[in-house]
């Protein structure tokens, strides 16, 4: 009889869902009864909506959400979150998110799914941007190995790209389904990729100055707490 063959326990695979789960939920369970929040986007942020959700049946948790992208705002629904929009409030108690990627200064690259100019809104409308993510996401230096969303408009999206160009990146116009990608705002994205980057708010500033580009995804100085997840499950938290 043939022996049987052994567990290669090196090629089993991680769950990256825990990690995310983990730091969405411990985010999720700083939200404060009666208070309003920026709702984040991507697969991390989505388990924040699952725990909300959870929250309000078991406690009676009061919360409003300002959605940062139409994904977001569909998915808060489906889980009976109740939705406000930005116009409409003075400020937000809290805004929680994903990121891509974050510095030891906890400056972020964002935009992975697109979202990012409506995250920005409402990350600066809120009293403090708590960050969810798997310690994977934890890097020395921006942009080393994810690349910089920036969002363009696209009449005349050409110059822009020049322009963006001029900082030391190339750049590749986002597809999805084999068509340019169209953010929720009708604007189109230029992935950007860069050595690294350096001095994340010198090319912030330059950028936010830059004709053409909407906005981009550096989050510079606008993080408040980082939730920060192991495969795991382990959750810390940067304060
Ligand atoms: C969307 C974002 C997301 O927060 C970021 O891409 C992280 O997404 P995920 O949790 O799916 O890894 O910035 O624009």
């Amino acid at each position: 009889m043939a022996s049987p063959k052994p567990i290669d326990y090196g090629a089993r695979m991680t769950d990256p869902n825990v990690a995310k789960r983990a730091a969405a939920y411990a985010a999720a369970n700083l939200v404060q009864d009666g208070t309003t929040i920026g709702l984040g986007s991507g697969s991390t942020f989505l388990f924040v909506l699952e725990r909300l959700a959870e929250r309000i049946r078991n406690e009676g948790l009061k919360v409003r959400g300002t959605p940062t992208s139409n994904g977001t705002a569909a998915a808060a629904q489906a889980h009976g979150i109740p939705l406000v929009a930005l116009e409409d409030i003075e400020q937000l108690d809290l805004a929680i998110d994903g990121a891509d990627e974050v510095d030891p200064q906890k400056n972020l690259i964002k935009g992975g799914g697109a979202a990012h100019t409506r995250e920005r809104i409402v990350a600066a409308t809120a009293k403090e941007l708590v960050v969810i993510v798997g310690e994977n996401k934890m890097i020395d230096v921006l942009g080393k190995a994810f690349r910089l969303p920036v969002e363009v408009l696209p009449f005349g999206w050409t110059h822009a790209r020049r322009r963006v160009e001029a900082t030391g990146c190339t750049t590749e116009l986002r597809q999805k389904d084999g068509q340019t990608l169209v953010t929720d705002n009708g604007n189109w994205i230029l992935d950007c990729t860069y050595p690294g980057i350096a001095d994340p708010a010198a090319l912030a500033k330059d950028l936010d100055s830059m004709v053409g580009v909407v906005d981009h995804g550096l989050f510079v100085g606008m993080t408040g707490r980082v939730v920060i997840a192991s495969d795991a499950g382990d959750v810390r938290i940067l304060p």
